[in-house]
């Protein structure tokens, strides 16, 4: 008898989802529709061994205590600040992640929206398509990137990989998380507040959960200034949107370039409408080499553990 896997969210990996079938019993709770799944899982519930959940959706202590045989939540993402820790250590299910393999789609699409920011692409884009150039409108310059100081809160694999690009574009970059990183010729600052500054660019690439939740504040925002961009690839419990919202009206904040927000897929109308900001639907890894890549560990995570094998990429 195949493990009883529950899957949350699919792989857009054909791959990955075939490999799936083939070793496990899959229940996905994505094809059932919203109205019912509650009824459906309490079905399935029972027979669950394995969860498979993305990084955005994790899993809390309900659903958790609702899955008596669950051994195992594998990841299809790196951030584990949906997944209730707690509630996992103390009941002894093994948690894994992806780390590393989607590091460097993470940190070009921070660039991406960097670059998108400094040089207003999508009011550019809109310029083009609505005839504003062939009527002869003017177009503002922008600022080079050249010299510019790219602040860079969260130094992991992710952070690293945003601070080796944005240097690529001539920026100077610091860095700050509590935790200063021995070996690196980055300079650290001395806080968050401090970092944004120092900074035209401050992108946000630590883990989300209750440490960090509103890291970046009102303050941290007034700091960053009227000149100043954030970028945020991590998760939206770091920003207080609401301050956001209200920098970004008052323009005593330049700009801001998201992947993630608070309420996803919920993005607040008051953000939708400003000119000054540029939004992407949380697709830092939403590319077909690393999302195959990300599948092909949650299922190698989890034929391991059924297979009384080490898990390859464990949560501590
Ligand atoms: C994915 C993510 O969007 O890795 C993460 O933590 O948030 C993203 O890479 C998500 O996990 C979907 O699989």
């Amino acid at each position: 008898m195949k493990p009883e896997v529950l899957v949350m969210a699919a792989s857009p990996s054909a791959d990955v989802m075939a490999q799936l079938e083939q070793q496990f019993d899959c229940h996905h709770l994505w094809q059932q529709p919203r109205e019912t799944q509650a009824a459906w899982l309490q079905n399935v519930a029972p027979g669950v061994r394995g969860v498979l959940t993305t990084g955005a959706i994790g899993i809390n202590a309900a659903l958790l205590a609702q899955l008596p045989k669950i051994e195992i939540v594998a990841v299809n993402g790196i951030g584990t600040d949906a997944v209730d820790l707690a509630a996992t250590r103390a009941r002894g299910i093994a948690v894994t992640n992806t780390p590393g393999v989607l590091t460097d789609d993470v940190a070009d699409l921070a660039l991406t929206l960097l670059l998108s920011a400094a040089r207003r692409l999508p009011a550019l884009d809109f310029y083009v398509r609505t005839g504003a150039w062939e009527a002869g409108k003017p177009v503002a310059p922008t600022r080079a990137l050249r010299g510019k100081v790219c602040g860079v809160f969260g130094f992991g694999r992710i952070g690293r990989a945003i601070a080796a690009r944005a240097q690529a574009f001539g920026m100077q970059v610091q860095y700050f998380q509590p935790r200063a990183i021995d070996g690196v010729t980055v300079p650290r600052a001395a806080s968050l507040l401090a970092l944004a500054q120092a900074s035209d660019y401050l992108v946000v690439a630590a883990p989300g959960g209750a440490a960090t939740q509103h890291a970046v504040n009102a303050e941290v925002l007034a700091a960053l200034g009227a000149q100043g961009t954030l970028v945020n690839i991590a998760r939206g419990s770091l920003v207080d949107e609401e301050a956001l919202i209200t920098a970004l009206r008052g323009r005593t904040l330049g700009m801001a370039a998201l992947d993630v927000f608070a309420d996803e897929p919920r993005v607040p109308v008051a953000l939708r409408e400003l000119d000054n900001v540029v939004l992407t639907p949380h697709i830092g890894s939403l590319t077909v080499e690393t999302r195959h890549a990300m599948g092909q560990l949650v299922v190698d995570n989890l034929s391991a553990h059924f297979s009384g094998k080490p898990l390859l990429t464990p949560v501590a």
